[in-house]
């Protein structure tokens, strides 16, 4: 659904531009005093100072909304999210509770495979319920494009039925967030495949793909390339083909041990490397060069009580940094923005410039939707949120808090 509408009245936050913004450019925003925006059939018309508007209701086929001096921002972009999936890891979190680790307990058979055992029981129905159930949750916040990715099925049926079910909300007309879906098989090895990766890459490569790609359920493709999961070869081998298909990539990257995720990245030109707590040196330049977007995810550092990313480092190093909350029923069972933000500035050390930066347009330039979205800016989508203040910096200083008052999809105003 979409809507026309003004907003007037409000303090105008955005950073600018339809690519990923790199390095020292993060931390540039646009910032317009009593502004107004136009939206009109969901699509920014309009932005620059207030045209003289000055009263709520509907006039001349627009509604009129007073923002009462408070930020309006873009829509953030969660551009990392499994949010699809049946059951839940409580028992787990409460071992880690005890000392043991991520990669141990999915050595031992748990993590992933329970989350797939628990994925296949459920039936459409039921998991998209669930799923919407995050999704609203999501809006809250200020979400209002996510990402989600397969990954919990493992086989051919229920991989598509978790891709079959992000259309399904993508499709819905009165969805508040858009979904842009990313085929994860390669998330484990299933229990059919023990002791047999490279075959279990052919199947994804020879069955899957290509039925994805034909019945266009899956823009991006992406592999979980760690020690112990799936090696550099396994990924690229992957990752070439998905290419040739016409997947754009991403890939889950030196997460636990330093890889080689975040050079394979670059080698491939893939749209992003998502976590990189332990990207060496060579990975961080490496993005930077190749453009690939560096997606960070606080959360789960925090949830496994593992070193942040170096942030920092990398924006400073010339990449394209993006946060995402990478919501997940096992290493971080949270879709908190508003964490996520206070993490950033905490412990990777990013201004809230940029982290305004890194959830918004980054986010948007690795789902490759930086000229549609991110920003607040004339063709670009009427999807904004609206904070509790006329000060921006109540972000991080809302430490896990919402200071998100409005979201607002294509138009639609969606009070919090
Ligand atoms: O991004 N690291 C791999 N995949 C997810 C976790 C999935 C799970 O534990 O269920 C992640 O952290
Ligand atoms: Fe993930």
């Amino acid at each position: 659904m979409s809507e026309n509408l003004i907003i007037f009245n409000a303090r105008i936050v955005t950073p600018t531009g339809t690519s990923a913004r790199k390095g020292a450019e993060m931390g540039q925003l646009r910032i317009i005093e009593n502004g107004t925006v136009e939206v009109t059939k969901g699509i920014i018309t309009y932005v620059g100072e207030s045209r003289g508007e000055d009263r709520d209701g509907y006039y001349q086929h627009y509604w009129h909304y007073n923002a009462r001096g408070h930020c309006l921002l873009p829509g953030f972009v969660d551009s990392h999210t499994h949010f699809v999936f049946g059951g839940e890891r409580s028992e787990e979190f409460s071992w880690r509770l005890k000392g043991e680790s991520y990669m141990s307990i999915m050595e031992h058979g748990g993590g992933i495979a329970s989350t797939v055992k628990a994925t296949r029981q459920m039936n459409f129905l039921k998991l998209r319920s669930a799923a919407e159930g995050f999704l609203k949750k999501m809006s809250a916040m200020g979400v209002t494009t996510v990402e989600g990715k397969s990954g919990y099925g493992l086989d051919r049926e229920t991989e598509l039925l978790q891709l079959k079910i992000m259309r399904s909300l993508n499709n819905d007309e009165h969805k508040r967030i858009d979904i842009v879906s990313t085929f994860l098989g390669a998330h484990a090895l299933p229990e059919e495949y023990k002791g047999r990766g490279d075959e279990y890459i052919d199947f994804l490569i020879r069955e899957m793909l290509p039925v994805i790609r034909e019945n266009e359920l899956a823009e991006c493709c992406d592999v979980f390339c760690e020690q112990g999961v799936f090696s550099v070869e396994q990924s690229r081998r992957l990752l070439r083909e998905a290419k040739e298909q016409g997947f754009l990539l991403k890939l889950h990257a030196d997460e636990i041990v330093s890889f080689g995720g975040a050079e394979l990245a670059a080698e491939l030109g893939a749209l992003s490397a998502d976590h990189l707590l332990q990207a060496s040196d060579a990975g961080i330049r490496a993005m930077a060069d190749a453009g690939v977007v560096a997606t960070l995810l606080p959360l789960t550092a925090f949830a496994l009580k593992e070193p942040y990313a170096r942030g920092r480092e990398m924006i400073d190093a010339g990449c394209a940094v993006a946060l995402a909350t990478d919501l997940n029923p096992g290493s971080c069972f949270s879709g908190s923005i508003p964490l996520t933000i206070a993490l950033a500035c905490i412990y990777m050390k990013l201004s809230i410039e940029e982290t305004i930066t890194a959830l918004t347009l980054n986010g948007a330039a690795a789902l490759h939707r930086a000229d549609r979205i991110g920003s607040i800016e004339v063709g670009k989508q009427g999807d904004f949120v609206i904070l509790n203040s006329d000060n921006y910096h109540i972000l991080p200083y809302y430490v896990g808090m919402n200071c998100v008052i409005m979201t607002i999809k294509g138009g639609m105003l969606y009070p919090v």
